[in-house]
């Protein structure tokens, strides 16, 4: 029997501080109309002072630690999804290390940004089945509130702050539970629909993020929705099977697209668009963990994973709670 990993711990974190749309539009000439029709988001956590990616990631790590039953001393290795790490090194992953006092294992940080948290899922997963890890922390932590560009309306509201994380953990035992497959692209030639200008090596730029919304919607849809087909086929399996979709959380017109095509009904389809904003590589740890938490997802469902993000990168996952 080929060794699998188990999702077994599931945490979140979010700074306490809520920005409504109507504060938005108070600064801005936009409406909380506006932002609520066309993406479904009412309200965003913004990020204190004193919350950075590795903070918040630590926060959401330790709770799901403590979901799993775990101490960090059980960790073998700990990978972030982040585009907005404290410093360019030591990676985010290294300092939450640090964080939970841990001197063991590998930690490294995955910049593949809103689809960060399933490029660092598939990465966990293939160190577990290759017998190199046991237990792997995998979290997405972000701080989009500073790369954004607080005057452009077209896309400082639709981002948020946050953290979430997950246990994997390897078993050789016989069954159906988890994670059954990822699937992972990339399309570079796409680079400029929706990026960061600048960064630690060109200081000459902006350091703000800049997107085509448009362009990148009909991505978004478009890739999203074959996404879904590639990992289902490749198990065997059709929309029927699927218990819940727990999609990145950007745009709720892009969710509900997703979930139509799946015939999933609307309580099928886990959404937190509407009060964490689009939190990138957080955003599916963090809707997995209310969802497990307050028991809508419960073992034995078939829960399907699907992002996209600047690159473009794509991707899915497909899991057996
Ligand atoms: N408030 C009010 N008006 C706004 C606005 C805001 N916050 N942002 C943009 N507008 C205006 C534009 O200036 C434009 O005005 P104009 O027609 O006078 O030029 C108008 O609204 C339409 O803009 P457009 O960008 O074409 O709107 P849209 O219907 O495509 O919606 C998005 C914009 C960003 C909501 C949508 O394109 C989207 O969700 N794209 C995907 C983004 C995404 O998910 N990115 C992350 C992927 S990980």
């Amino acid at each position: 029997m080929a060794r699998r990993s188990l999702l077994v711990g599931f945490g979140g974190f979010l700074p306490d501080r809520v920005v409504t749309n109507d504060e938005l539009a108070a600064r801005l000439e936009t409406s909380d109309e506006w932002i609520k029709t066309r993406t479904g988001i009412t309200r965003r956590h913004i990020a204190g002072p004193q919350d950075t990616a590795t903070s918040m990631g630590a926060a959401a790590a330790r709770k799901a630690l403590e979901y799993a039953g775990l101490t960090a001393a059980d960790i073998d290795a700990v990978i972030v999804g982040t585009s907005t790490p404290d410093q360019a090194f030591p990676a985010t992953a290294v300092r939450i290390q640090a964080e939970l006092g841990m001197a063991q294992g590998f930690a490294f940080d995955i910049a593949a940004a809103c689809s960060g948290f399933i490029f660092a899922l598939a990465t966990a997963d293939s160190f577990i089945r290759s017998g190199q890890a046991r237990n792997v922390l995998v979290i997405g932590s972000e701080v989009y509130s500073r790369i954004v560009d607080w005057s452009d309306r077209g896309t400082c509201v639709l981002f948020g702050d946050g953290a979430g994380a997950v246990v994997l953990s390897g078993t050789d035992e016989a069954g159906k539970a988890g994670l059954l497959s990822t699937h992972l692209h990339s399309d570079g030639t796409a680079g400029d629909l929706l990026y960061v200008d600048g960064a630690v090596g060109r200081r000459d730029m902006s350091g703000h993020l800049k997107m085509s919304g448009r362009d990148v919607f009909r991505h978004a849809v478009a890739k999203l929705s074959s996404s879904v087909d590639e990992a289902l086929e490749a198990e065997g399996l059709s929309y029927s099977d699927v218990s819940w979709l727990v999609p990145h959380q950007a745009n709720i017109r892009i969710i509900e697209g997703v979930g139509k095509k799946l015939g999933l009904p609307p309580e099928r389809v886990v959404v937190t668009v509407d009060r964490h904003a689009n939190t990138s590589a957080a955003s599916i740890p963090l809707a997995l963990d209310e969802a497990v938490r307050d028991g809508r997802i419960k073992k034995g469902d078939l829960v399907l994973m699907e992002a996209l993000g600047g690159g473009l990168t794509w991707g899915s996952a497909l899991a057996r709670l």
